[in-house]
């Protein structure tokens, strides 16, 4: 038999919290995010109902299905970052009964691999977290600005503004760590009151919108690497813009097709050469290091690791 694979500890988030050192975790959709996430030193990935409008271009999170979230979440999972993966319950899957949240929350377990779930509200989840929590699958809460009650909300804005909605999730945190949670996702609230959250919690806030005084900070793979056009709320720092330079990439392609300037002679198999390294649609090309079990190219000749496509 295999020497079985070490499970990724979810206890990070308790260790980290307890020794003081901020969590880095980081939305991942799919094997490229989730690489790339995993390289650059992310703690845990979040395979966020973003994906909805980030991937499937949705304008809200709220059609993103539980057949999108298992899709994405083994295209994630097939990359064994060795990182805890935390899948979100997409709008509609914890909402009806309890018995129905379990059999989603365990459909991302057994079918995609994941190694918690995420869902957002506080209070009136206690029914949908007691039925995860006892099919032994550990839930991660999500307070502030919760994008699947965007209609109530009525638009994207700053919660958690005024003493009685301070209170309020004050307490709805105070619940969820209660409940069993073991971490909580804080969006868009004003800095203060995350601190204060932090502070009056057992278990780890992670920070989205929600200033510098949470254990942890969350980002969307896309925002941070400039991957999309437009403009980026207050909270997200661009730390590349990887869409213009993808773009520029594409274009300069697409300039040396047209002057048949590509592909040259290096780029092209010629017979009766002795092979050459890279010149099996297989090899590994040049990029990251590959995962453990992604490392071969795909039949269309596109590798895991990195490579460029070929013929
Ligand atoms: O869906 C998501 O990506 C999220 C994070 C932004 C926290 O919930």
């Amino acid at each position: 038999m295999q020497e079985p694979r070490p499970v990724p500890g979810l206890d990070i988030f308790a260790r980290r919290k307890r020794e003081g050192q901020p969590l880095v975790v980081l939305t991942a959709y799919d094997l490229t995010s989730a690489l790339i996430g995993r390289d650059g030193g992310a703690d845990a990935l979040l395979v966020g109902d973003s994906l909805g409008m980030v991937m499937l271009g949705h304008e809200t999170t709220l059609p993103v299905t539980l057949d999108d979230m298992v899709h994405h979440c083994r295209a994630v999972q097939r990359a064994r970052t060795g990182l805890p993966v935390i899948a979100d319950l997409p709008y509609g899957a914890f909402h009806v009964d309890a018995t129905e949240t379990a059999r989603a929350g365990l459909r991302l377990v057994k079918e995609a691999g994941v190694h918690a779930v995420k869902l957002e509200g506080g209070r009136q989840r206690a029914g949908a977290i007691a039925a995860l929590l006892d099919a032994e699958i550990p839930v991660m809460g999500h307070l502030g600005l919760t994008p699947q009650s965007v209609n109530r909300f009525g638009g994207y804005r700053v919660q958690g503004r005024g003493a009685a909605a301070q209170a309020r999730l004050l307490d709805d945190a105070a619940f969820l760590a209660g409940a069993g949670c073991f971490a909580i996702v804080l969006e868009c609230v004003p800095a203060a009151l995350a601190a204060r959250v932090t502070a009056a919690v057992g278990v780890p806030t992670i920070g989205i919108g929600a200033g510098p005084g949470c254990d942890g900070q969350v980002l969307v793979f896309h925002d941070l690497l400039g991957l999309l056009p437009g403009p980026a709320p207050r909270f997200v720092k661009r730390y590349a813009d990887l869409g213009r330079q993808a773009a520029a990439a594409v274009s300069a392609f697409a300039a040396e097709v047209r002057q048949r300037r590509f592909p040259g002679a290096e780029h092209s198999y010629a017979d009766g050469e002795p092979a050459a390294a890279g010149d099996e649609p297989g090899d590994a090309g040049a990029g990251m290091a590959p995962g453990p079990d992604v490392t071969g190219g795909s039949a269309a000749g596109g590798s895991a690791a990195g490579g460029t496509a070929q013929g």
